[in-house]
């Protein structure tokens, strides 16, 4: 039996990406566009969908999120700007939350973890499209926050945010130390990079053994 999914922000640049490769999956089933510029509200789609993916806006992801969970259906956000600890213990269904789909981004995450180990300080430039509501990026935000871990806590480092027509989604880590430096960069040029994490995920939240969970590395 196919997976059914319906997308909240299905009419946005993610939304209608994410769309399209639910359709072209042959164990999944789109089910439902969710979206006020389609008419279609998130309640609508619910009744027949056992995973909501929501890439809206930090405002509604998670009252979506809530809404899903209240009818027992699992939730796969991609929104980022908002506290995922806002979820922690709603029941009802599985939430799986990631800033980043893209497995080259989960990537550069983990090489500045190993990274900050080592060097003495980092810096993170994030550069996206001018059309991006938050700043920072979730990606900037949750690379900070590991580097701090792994550097043993003290302040995370500083982020720069660049918001320019051109780009899509790319972040650059620089990390300095006396007489070197090191750049950890990744870059999405195209949002199908994001795709397979999402279908990864929209087959694995059902099955989560705690919720929610956050970050793509969890599940591969
Ligand atoms: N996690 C990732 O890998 C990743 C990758 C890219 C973008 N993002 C994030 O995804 C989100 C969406 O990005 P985008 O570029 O597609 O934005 P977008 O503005 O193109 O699309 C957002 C859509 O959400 C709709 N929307 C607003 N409120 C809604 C509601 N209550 N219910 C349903 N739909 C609603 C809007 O009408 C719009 O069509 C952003 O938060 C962005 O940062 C995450």
């Amino acid at each position: 039996m196919a997976i059914r999914v319906a997308v909240a922000g299905a009419a946005g640049r993610m939304g209608q990406t994410v769309c399209r490769a639910v359709e072209g999956a042959d164990d999944l089933e789109l089910t439902g566009r969710a979206d006020p510029a389609l008419g279609t509200a998130v309640a609508e789609v619910l009744p027949n969908a056992d995973v909501l993916v929501d890439f809206t806006v930090p405002t509604s992801a998670v009252a979506n999120a809530r809404e899903a969970l209240a009818a027992g259906v699992h939730v796969v956000i991609g929104t980022t700007g908002f506290d995922p600890a806002e979820l922690t213990g709603v029941k009802g269904a599985n939430v799986f939350i990631a800033p980043n789909f893209a497995i080259g981004a989960v990537l550069m995450m983990q090489f500045a973890v190993q990274a900050a180990r080592h060097m003495a300080k980092a810096e993170i430039i994030e550069l996206h499209h001018d059309r991006k509501l938050d700043a920072p990026s979730g990606t900037a935000a949750r690379t900070a926050s590991l580097i701090a871990d792994a550097a043993g806590g003290g302040d995370p480092p500083p982020i720069h945010s660049v918001r320019l027509p051109g780009l899509v989604a790319h972040q650059e880590v620089i990390f300095g130390d006396v007489g070197q430096t090191l750049s950890i960069r990744h870059d999405s040029v195209d949002r199908e990079s994001f795709m397979p994490g999402v279908l990864l995920a929209v087959r694995s939240v059902g099955g989560l053994t705690e919720s929610p969970v956050v970050g793509l590395e969890h599940l591969l």
